[in-house]
């Protein structure tokens, strides 16, 4: 058991919600305190690797209508190596095939005497709306296209962890910008802590009305991509989609996959991301994904961090 540094004996100061549900609402110093947070974690718990008992006697649940590998897995061995029980819900072994409401199977889920509930859904605001009729702590874990926070914090602490700071960075989210939460959390996050944005990919997935965010809006790939200290490669989210955006997979790779030519072409320490999963070939070549610029599996590990920090705060905060 490790033993908990001074940085975690209190809450920081600006941290007072029960909920994380997005990145659009949270300031920088609450952004900065949740970075902070994951960062101590990481770093008392030997890369999260060592377990702790700050939450020992709390239980969280996973509540995934929507298929998860990272963001699922780490959520749960995230409440266990803090000491916290970690309950899995299986969407299409439950009661939701037989007509039961969200709501419902959520307030039933809560009167079991949980402490937090972690909800994937795929209807934008669905975990806001849990927020409001439950009295638990209630974690987004991504809402249909509309926000990922826990995914755009430890984007966020990845970044911060190979570049020291996020301010005056330019990071550009390639792909399929129109269906991804993991754009509009890093959106978010990003601008609020002084980075540069630029969205890029065809204009089908990607409206000038993104510039509204502040953000910039680029089609071309190969005209950004000196500029850029961070990509963040973006899947195609074909089941969010009615209509096929461009003629085929093998055209938007040759416009928008990052590989070994455009790599030539990309600033010496460039870091490339991707929130995962990856499909190999289409938005990144297996040579990258693999190679010495890539962060992926960090930031898989960083999302363990994320989410200690997330369950932290949120289960110390008095109603
Ligand atoms: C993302 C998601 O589900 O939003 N993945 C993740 O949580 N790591 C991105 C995606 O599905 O493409």
């Amino acid at each position: 058991m490790s033993k908990l540094p001074p940085a975690l004996e209190q809450l920081p100061s600006v941290w007072k919600r029960r909920h994380l549900l997005d990145l659009e609402s949270l300031s920088a110093e609450e952004i900065t305190a949740i970075l902070d947070t994951a960062q101590a974690f990481k770093d008392a718990t030997n890369d999260c690797r060592d377990k702790l008992s700050v939450l020992s006697g709390k239980t969280s649940v996973n509540l995934f209508i929507e298929n998860s590998t990272r963001t699922r897995t780490s959520f749960a061995l995230a409440a266990r190596r803090l000491g916290a029980d970690n309950i899995e819900f299986s969407a299409s072994s439950s009661s939701l095939s037989k007509g039961e409401t969200l709501i419902d199977t959520a307030k039933t889920i809560e009167a079991m005497q949980i402490d937090t509930l972690v909800c994937r859904h795929s209807a934008p605001g669905a975990a806001q709306m849990l927020a409001k009729n439950l009295d638990c702590c209630v974690i987004n874990a991504g809402d249909g296209p509309h926000e990922h926070p826990t995914q755009g914090l430890l984007d966020m602490l990845t970044i911060r962890q190979h570049r020291g700071n996020i301010a005056g960075l330019t990071v550009a989210l390639v792909g399929d910008i129109a269906h991804s939460r993991t754009a509009r959390s890093n959106i978010w996050g990003l601008k609020k802590l002084g980075a540069h944005v630029i969205v890029c990919g065809p204009s089908t997935l990607v409206s000038r009305q993104w510039e509204a965010l502040g953000v910039e809006v680029a089609h071309n790939l190969d005209d950004i991509l000196p500029r850029c200290d961070v990509l963040n490669l973006l899947r195609i989210q074909f089941e969010r989609q009615y209509t096929r955006p461009f003629p085929s997979i093998r055209e938007y790779a040759l416009l928008y996959a990052m590989n070994r030519q455009r790599m030539e072409r990309a600033k010496e320490d460039i870091l490339i991301m991707a929130p995962g999963p990856i499909n190999r070939g289409v938005e990144v070549t297996p040579d990258v994904a693999d190679g010495s610029h890539s962060v992926i599996l960090h930031q898989v590990t960083n999302g363990l961090a994320v989410r200690m920090a997330a369950l932290w705060l949120v289960n110390n905060v008095t109603a």
